[in-house]
This record gives structure tokens, C-alpha cells and sequence, in this order.
């Protein structure tokens, strides 16, 4: 099969109903004159009113991959599929996905379940592989400090790729091996990456020949706006206060003990 070739892609992660957030990120790729833009999925999720993504994507061509949000809002499921274990984490996962599921219209629904489980093209020389978790499972968390390199080279392997991007997790962070193999977790757009910064985060890669440069993009956006939103729609005050001050309060349980230790709670 021939892959579509692209020199510079934008790649989102989790937009989680962050709709000022993903069309400020549009914005700004635009400016740096990407090729194509593809979003890694999770659209709904923690933000409000989630219809408002759908024609932010329509209308600026993002080809979208299946989150495990997508997969369960399009399908009906009564959970988020989320992969947290603890209580107070599914205690909040729940709130989420019972208001986004009441909130997406059954149109959105329905062209969710159209998402592909990967997109594959090619960047450069190298082919990639953007999947939502991982290659081999949608909700796999790939945390930086508890993915050993050499499951990365195996899931490259296994899948036939150079490349892997993802998201799922929420922080951004990229590894690289061999020759020019590399895993990059794009971030997401939907909450600040628990650094105590209100921007939250996308990524550009590009490539010429086998040579990769991947830049991980802050995102300005008036989350104020959003903040206001969020309480009109009558979210947990502990989701706003994550907007407000770039620190996670919530579904954090499930965060390995080095990301934990550098956020705030
Ligand atoms: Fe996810």
C-alpha cells in the first residue's frame, strides 16, 4: 500500500471537549504550514459542551483516529473505557462521560464510530503510525518514566512502523532508538499537561529524508472562557480549577510515582 507523504504534520492529542483550545491549535499549525493535521482522538471528556469540536474538525480537515471515548460514546457503552483503576479516578471518569454522552448529538456519535483504530502515512522517509494509546491497545497508558525502550522497539516492530505518536496519557514526552526509530506522546489539548501552566500542548513533526524533528507546541488559548463555560454547564469546580492553574486534581491516581511527584497534588 502507498502512504500519503507529508514533510510537516500537526499531530493533537485528547481534545476532551476543549474546543477553544483545538481551534487555537488549528491556528497556529496553520501558521507554520503543515501539510496535514490528524488528531489522535478522545474529543469529548471533562470539558463542555462537546458538539462543539465536531465542526472545528470538519472544516479545517483533521482526520481524526478512535479513542477509547469515541469508541464507547459511539457505541453506547455505560463507561469511558478510561483504564483507571482506582475509585476516586472512576468516580470522576463517570461524571465526565455521563455528561458528555447526554451532550453529543447522535449525528457526532455516530460519525465517531467511523474513526479508524490507526492512521498510517509517510513523514519524510520514515513511515508512522498514530494510533490513541498504543499500536496494540487502545487504552494503554505509555507514561515516560514506566515505558522501557525496549517495548517501544518491539511495538515498532510488530506493527511495522519507524514512528509511533499517541496520547491517552496526557503529558507529552518523545524517546528515541536505533537509527532513527522514535515514540512521540503528543500531549493533549484538552487540560494543561499538571505543570502548573495553562497552556496545554500539541506537536509538530517533520522530517527530511530520515531525519525527524519533533517540537512540542504550548498552546495559548482563553481558558478563562473556557473556565466559564465549564461552571455554566455546571462541571465539578475541581475540572475548572485544573484549567485555572495548570495542575491536575482529578483521575490522578493513576499517575506512576515520578509524573506524580511533579505535579501538584
Ligand atoms: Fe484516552
Amino acid at each position: 500500500m502507498t502512504l500519503t507523504r507529508y514533510s510537516r504534520v500537526a499531530v493533537f492529542g485528547g481534545v476532551y471537549s476543549n474546543h477553544l483550545a483545538l481551534a487555537a491549535a488549528i491556528r497556529d499549525a496553520k501558521l507554520r504550514e503543515v501539510d496535514a493535521m490528524v488528531c489522535l482522538g478522545d474529543l469529548g471528556a471533562f470539558g463542555p459542551n462537546p458538539d462543539r469540536v465536531f465542526p472545528i474538525l470538519h472544516s479545517n480537515d483533521v482526520s481524526v483516529v478512535k479513542g477509547n471515548y469515541d469508541d464507547s460514546i459511539s457505541r453506547g457503552l455505560d463507561d469511558c473505557q478510561c483504564g483507571y483503576t482506582e475509585p476516586r479516578d472512576n468516580y470522576y471518569a463517570r461524571l465526565s462521560y455521563q455528561y458528555t454522552f447526554k451532550n453529543t448529538s447522535a449525528k457526532n456519535r455516530a460519525w465517531m464510530g467511523t474513526f479508524p483504530d490507526e492512521i498510517r502515512f509517510q513523514l519524510g522517509d520514515l513511515t508512522v503510525l498514530a494510533c490513541h494509546g498504543s499500536p496494540r491497545q487502545m487504552n494503554e497508558f505509555l507514561w515516560e518514566s514506566t515505558t522501557p525502550t525496549h517495548f517501544l522497539d518491539m511495538l515498532s516492530r510488530e506493527h511495522k512502523t519507524d514512528v509511533i505518536v499517541s496520547t491517552h496519557t496526557g503529558i507529552h514526552w518523545e524517546r528515541r532508538w536505533g537509527d532513527f526509530n522514535a515514540y512521540v506522546n503528543v500531549g493533549a489539548l484538552g487540560r494543561p499537561a499538571n505543570d502548573g501552566r495553562t497552556e496545554v500542548w500539541y506537536s509538530v513533526l517533520e522530517a527530511e529524508g530520515q531525519d525527524l524533528a519533533v517540537e512540542f507546541v504550548p498552546v495559548t488559548y482563553d481558558h478563562e472562557a473556557l473556565a466559564r463555560e465549564m461552571r455554566d454547564e455546571e462541571l465539578p469546580e475541581e475540572f475548572v480549577e485544573t484549567i485555572l492553574t495548570g495542575w491536575w486534581t482529578t483521575c490522578l491516581e493513576i499517575l506512576p510515582g515520578k509524573e506524580r511527584a511533579a505535579g501538584k497534588f
